[in-house]
């Protein structure tokens, strides 16, 4: 976000007083679960258990744990002097709050970056036996902010011997200072082989920079890459390499959050295919193409040193166009479910393909669907769907427009659909329930032109607050949130009776994960 822009919550008193009385936010185990059946929580989803978060942070497998951090104040439900929040989970569904990893310090606040496992100890920080889990982050200062200067973003690190329970600080921080550019932030490193350096990658205002050790303490400067002229705000972003599945071609991907240019208003994740030689990435910068075209996808990145080489990646469920004033009450935004990347070659380039990670199967009551049609007409198709996994199928293109269409009892829907003018996806917020927190919330919003015809899919995870399609086999993705004033509970297909019957739907009914 425009971080000038970032306004402070006065804080609930209430909400303090419980941050102050215990360890993990001050929540009993009784509170924590009646906080998971307050209106609007996601049930299948991350979400922090009180206060506000945004995106996920350290991102890293270790010792048969997922971790996240994630940008976290927990002291209000707006943003605020951000800490690292942490939880890890042995399957990135089911998740364990553990207190807060890291805390702003004299340099600053805690801002968004990776974490990677120094497996041969090269920072000196772990033993061998022991490599140290090590976080590279952004100090942000905000006293040097406020003072009007331009280098108050610098780069820190911190390590852990318990397995992300505690970090201690570098004393050496911070490892790359600010070089004169006013928004400098969100490192990610990888480890990267034929080189036999730390890479990082960090956005520059409207680029990126990319740096690379020995150590992870001395940080020599490399390359930057960005489109000529194009003065956005670029943050997060992730260098990934990537085999194609269809060519066995190796390829490496940017992804980077892009402030105020997203194809549905605000800000989105977008992505490059392109090539890296150790110093330098290089793609041709117009090839720019949205990772997710629904409204609410922000900061998407990948895990590190996942153990069976899978790309998995995480992102923030929300925008910062009315990310503060969406209408949760004791906890502010969740993240979008886990998915695997995998990158194809078709005949207009290079894409990026989205799946929901198979270990979300383990929420479905068995392989068998709930419900497997039949269904050979228009209407409605189900009447318990209120925590689902749809998915429709059919040999080829629609022949007009067809929709899924969520309803409840008050008049609310949410239609999840494909225009066939357009040949393009949508989801129509626009009566899904609350919305005049923002101006900017409500909408009908279309992915781009799909790039494949034929067959047509769609698999759709409906959650209390939320929609995620996975359309064309994962190739056109929609992420959105939605706040009706009671879940919807009820599917109905909208299309033409012909198209009907070459539908194959199926609904697995998803059992929640904070119980
Ligand atoms: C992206 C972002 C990052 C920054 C963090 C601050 O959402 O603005 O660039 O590090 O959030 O919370």
């Amino acid at each position: 976000m425009a971080i000038c822009t970032f306004t402070r919550s006065i804080l609930p008193l209430f909400l303090l007083l419980l941050t102050a009385s215990s360890g993990l936010n001050g929540q009993s185990d009784s509170l924590r679960l009646e906080n998971y059946k307050e209106k609007h929580r996601p049930q299948f989803h991350f979400s922090p258990l009180a206060h506000w978060m945004n995106d996920p942070n350290g991102l890293c497998w270790f010792e048969g744990e997922y971790h996240m951090f994630y940008q976290y104040y927990p002291a209000g439900t707006v943003w605020g002097p951000m800490h690292w929040g942490h939880a890890v989970s042995s399957d990135m569904v089911h998740w364990k709050h553990l207190p807060v990893a890291i805390y702003p310090d004299s340099l600053g606040y805690i801002f968004s970056g990776s974490v990677v496992i120094d497996k041969a100890n090269r920072s000196g920080l772990g033993t061998k036996e022991q490599p140290p889990m090590v976080a590279v982050f952004t100090h942000h200062d905000p006293q040097g902010e406020k003072e009007g200067q331009i280098t108050f973003q610098n780069q820190s690190i911190a390590w852990s011997s318990d397995k992300g329970r505690t970090f201690t600080k570098f004393s050496g921080n911070p490892v790359i200072k600010n070089p004169g550019i006013r928004d400098f932030r969100d490192p990610k490193v990888r480890w990267h082989e034929e080189s036999n350096r730390w890479i990082m990658v960090l956005a520059a205002y409207d680029q990126v920079m990319l740096y690379s050790s020995a150590d992870l303490k001395k940080w020599e400067f490399c390359s930057s890459f960005g489109i000529p002229g194009d003065t956005r705000l670029w943050e997060c972003p992730d260098l990934v390499p990537v085999t194609t599945r269809n060519s066995d071609e190796k390829k490496w991907v940017l992804l980077v959050s892009i402030q105020n240019s997203a194809p549905n208003g605000g800000t989105a994740t977008a992505y490059f295919v392109g090539d890296f030689d150790g110093r330098t990435f290089k793609s041709d910068p117009t090839s720019q193409q949205w990772l997710d075209y629904g409204a609410d996808n922000y900061a998407m990145v990948t895990w590190s040193n996942v153990p069976d080489d899978r790309i998995l990646a995480l992102g923030w469920m929300s925008n910062w166009q009315y990310a503060q004033q969406v209408p949760t009450e004791q906890w502010r935004s969740a993240m979008t479910l886990p998915r695997e990347l995998t990158l194809h070659k078709n005949d207009g380039g290079f894409r990026l393909h989205s799946a929901p990670v198979a270990e979300l199967r383990t929420l479905q009551n068995s392989d068998a669907p709930d419900l497997a049609t039949g269904i050979n007409k228009p209407g409605l198709i189900y009447s318990d769907c209120t925590l689902s996994r749809l998915t429709l199928t059919m040999p080829m293109m629609p022949t007009t427009d067809l929709a899924i269409r969520y309803f409840n009892d008050d008049n609310q829907e949410l239609i999840v659909g494909y225009d066939r003018q357009k040949n393009a996806f949508y989801v129509d917020r626009s009566k899904a329930g609350q919305h005049d927190f923002s101006p900017k919330f409500a909408g009908l919003h279309y992915s781009g032109q799909l790039p494949e015809s034929f067959p047509f899919s769609m698999e759709i995870f409906l959650d209390h607050a939320s929609v995620e399609l996975f359309g064309q086999q994962g190739s056109t993705v929609m992420t959105e949130i939605c706040f009706p004033s009671k879940p919807f509970s009820k599917a109905e297909l909208v299309c033409h009776p012909e198209d009907a019957s070459k539908c194959d739907v199926k609904v697995w009914r998803l059992n929640r994960v904070w119980k």
